[in-house]
């Protein structure tokens, strides 16, 4: 597919890295079709990451993704989920390969800056959450 829905999350929002972390997708080839700094309810939280409702860390999670603006984007490039979530790198950021995203900018498996879609269903999914049709390019 040539969608990804990305979010930067609290923590790189805080800690200052919008910018540096909006040259690395987009020197990495991404276009931008959609962009906005947002902050969500807890509804929409728990709504957006309702596959993990049954792990243990859901309520941190969510917590966390409450806790300060984010920005979220939907990006273009051919084979996108897979080209982004190489981008971003592993999860736990002490796991994540040099160079990418979570090795500079995550604190934390929890507080781990940056979300990438998982799927191609899933990016349309969460495009069609954050963004209405005129926001789209
Ligand atoms: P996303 O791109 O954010 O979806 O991350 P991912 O696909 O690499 O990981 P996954 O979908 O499995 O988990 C979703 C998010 O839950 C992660 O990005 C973390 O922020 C959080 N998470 C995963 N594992 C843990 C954990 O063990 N503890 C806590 N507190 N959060 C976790
Ligand atoms: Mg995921």
């Amino acid at each position: 597919g040539k969608i990804t829905l990305t979010m930067i999350k609290p923590d790189a929002v805080k800690n200052g890295h919008i910018g540096n972390i909006l040259a690395d997708i987009t020197t990495a080839g991404f276009g931008i079709k959609a962009l906005k700094l947002t902050q969500l309810s807890r509804r929409d939280a728990e709504l957006f990451y309702s596959v993990h409702k049954e792990r243990p860390f859901f309520g941190e999670l969510v917590d966390f993704m409450i806790s300060g603006p984010i920005v979220a984007a939907i990006l273009e490039k051919n084979n996108a989920i897979e080209e982004f979530r190489n981008l971003i790198g592993a999860t736990n950021p002490q796991e994540a390969a040099e160079g990418t995203i979570r090795q500079k900018y995550a604190e934390s498996i929890a507080a781990n800056a940056i979300h990438g879609s998982d799927s191609d269903e899933n990016a349309i999914i969460e495009a069609n959450f954050h963004f209405s049709g005129r926001e789209v390019y």
